[in-house]
């Protein structure tokens, strides 16, 4: 089955277990920042997700800032499925969903900024991410040597409500 043929849905509390088991073969090596399942839950109606044959292979959440500003947060494609247009098609329908919601600018946090600069993200300081900073990165061990890129994009106005394509 071609990639096109794989739906983007939004996340199920069922699927807590297996966005968990993802997030988690990247944040071992330390490219993802670590989500208990504890974590995930509550915060399923955040993620969209991309299954095949009951498996989560691919999910993407989204987090709010504030009335401008959106996050692109655990985006990840399981390393079997990964250059297939899956992580892609993820942002696309994470941007919909964020333009669906009024968001009029995402952020990300990331080691792979040439992945975010094909899709019209620029990089930026970290200090034009107040709301990001002082509410989330202030709390996180990695403060003081963070490495990861601060990357920004500003999303058109939605054209129509299409929900995650
Ligand atoms: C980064 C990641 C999401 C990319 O997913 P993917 O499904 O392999 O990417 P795609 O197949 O959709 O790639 C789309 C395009 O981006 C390019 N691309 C993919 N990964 C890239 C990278 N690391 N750097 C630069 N370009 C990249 C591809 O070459 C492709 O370009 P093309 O259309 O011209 O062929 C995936 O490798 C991953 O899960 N990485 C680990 C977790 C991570 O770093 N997530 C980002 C957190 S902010």
């Amino acid at each position: 089955m071609s990639p096109q043929n794989y739906a983007v849905r939004p996340a199920l509390v069922k699927d807590a277990a297996g966005i968990h088991d993802l997030l988690t073969k990247y944040s071992d090596q330390e490219l993802l920042l670590p989500r208990t399942i504890n974590e995930i839950l509550p915060q399923i109606p955040q993620f969209l997700v991309i299954e095949d044959q009951n498996k989560i292979i691919a999910c993407v959440s989204l987090e709010i800032f504030s009335v401008e500003l959106g996050e692109v947060r655990s985006l990840a494609v399981d390393p079997d499925y990964t250059k297939q247009q899956f992580g892609a098609k993820l942002l696309h329908a994470v941007e919909s969903y964020a333009r669906a919601l009024g968001v009029s600018k995402m952020m990300a946090l990331t080691y792979v900024e040439d992945f975010f600069h094909k899709y019209g993200y620029e990089t930026v300081e970290m200090t034009s991410l107040p709301e990001k900073v002082w509410r989330v990165c202030v709390k996180c061990p990695r403060f003081h040597h963070c490495d990861e890129i601060p990357v920004l994009k500003i999303l058109q106005e939605p054209v129509g409500f299409s929900c995650f394509e």
